[in-house]
């Protein structure tokens, strides 16, 4: 089996606790740190959130290390209406023991990935960009360092999801999405296209709710709060689950289709703010970027249900 050095930074946020449940249980992952974002709440709750799943998942071997609390140069956003107040759904937060690791988020991922082999540290991005963008302005050689960076985020042929235009993350912090995308590292990008084709059934939440572990049963309440949201919201039965998508291809790649394009997002007009312009007229040899254009969702749940299976 071949090990994936891996960083996450991300904004827990419910989504984002399952990705963390996935990523912990993988044993293909070396998980080097948790960063932590201001995006679905506050960035003191989404740092406190990580530590209270870190410590379900029994990884407190893995620091934890909070970040930016707003934007480069918006206003902090928030998507409490999808997450609940406290980040967790209605999870029952708790004050974790595990430590929070010294200093910010982006010198962790400057230290971390500039202190092993190039390309050898892939990084995940969950939530707003920020800390990337900021460890990027801090160390200029960071992304020709990097290995794959791997982002929930955009929208294209399925429009958006908090303006007709735009997908929350990029939306939330535009202008550190532009400084990722044109920063020249690898970027492979699960958008609203790909994410909107991984959705928890009835069937799919049952099969967690079966298992005798407690990231199972976290994961399963997590995905019932995100279903009641989805019907409540939106009228649908089944919500999709996008942020487990980037670290399951990173386990799984062949559950994805990717096609090589240029990624661009649009900071100057507050109509289509966060809009991700992906352009697949590009030479394949040359492209930086990959957008996700199929998922195959049952196959994602297969992933998170034998990872999160009971030894
Ligand atoms: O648009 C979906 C993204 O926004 C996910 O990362 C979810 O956690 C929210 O942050
Ligand atoms: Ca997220």
């Amino acid at each position: 089996m071949s090990i994936q050095s891996l960083i996450i930074d991300c904004d827990p946020g419910v989504d984002d606790a399952v990705a963390l449940f996935l990523a912990f249980a993988a044993p293909e992952l070396e998980l080097l740190a948790v960063c932590t974002v201001g995006g679905n709440v506050p960035a003191h709750l989404t740092q406190r959130n990580a530590r209270i799943v870190r410590q379900i998942a029994g990884r407190e071997d893995v620091p934890v290390y909070g970040g930016a609390e707003r934007p480069l140069k918006r206003p902090p956003a928030g998507a409490g209406d999808f997450h609940g107040p406290e980040g967790l759904g209605d999870l029952e937060p708790f004050e974790p023991t595990g430590i929070i690791g010294d200093g910010p988020a982006a010198n962790a991922i400057v230290d971390l990935v500039m202190k092993r082999p190039a390309g050898s540290v892939a990084v995940a991005v969950l939530g707003p960009m920020t800390n990337l963008a900021l460890a990027m302005k801090r160390e200029r050689r960071l992304a020709d360092h990097l290995g794959p960076v791997v982002v929930m985020g955009g929208a294209r042929s399925e429009g958006g999801n908090i303006t007709a235009s735009a997908e929350f993350n990029i939306w939330a912090d535009p202008d550190a999405a532009a400084v990722v995308f044109a920063s020249g590292c690898d970027v492979i990008a699960f958008g609203l296209d790909a994410t909107h084709q991984v959705r928890a059934t009835e069937p799919r939440i049952r099969a967690l709710q079966a298992l005798r572990s407690e990231p199972a049963r976290a994961t399963a309440a997590l995905l019932r709060f995100s279903q009641r949201v989805e019907r409540e919201a939106n009228g649908a039965e089944a919500p999709p689950l996008h942020d487990p998508c980037p670290i399951a291809w990173l386990l799984k790649p062949e559950l994805f289709s990717l096609k090589p394009c240029r990624i661009e997002v649009e900071t100057a007009s507050e109509l289509t703010r966060g809009h991700t312009a992906v352009e697949f007229r590009v030479d394949p040899a040359t492209a930086r970027h990959r957008w996700a254009t199929t998922a195959d969702g049952q196959g994602v749940f297969d992933l998170l249900t034998d990872t999160l299976k009971p030894a």
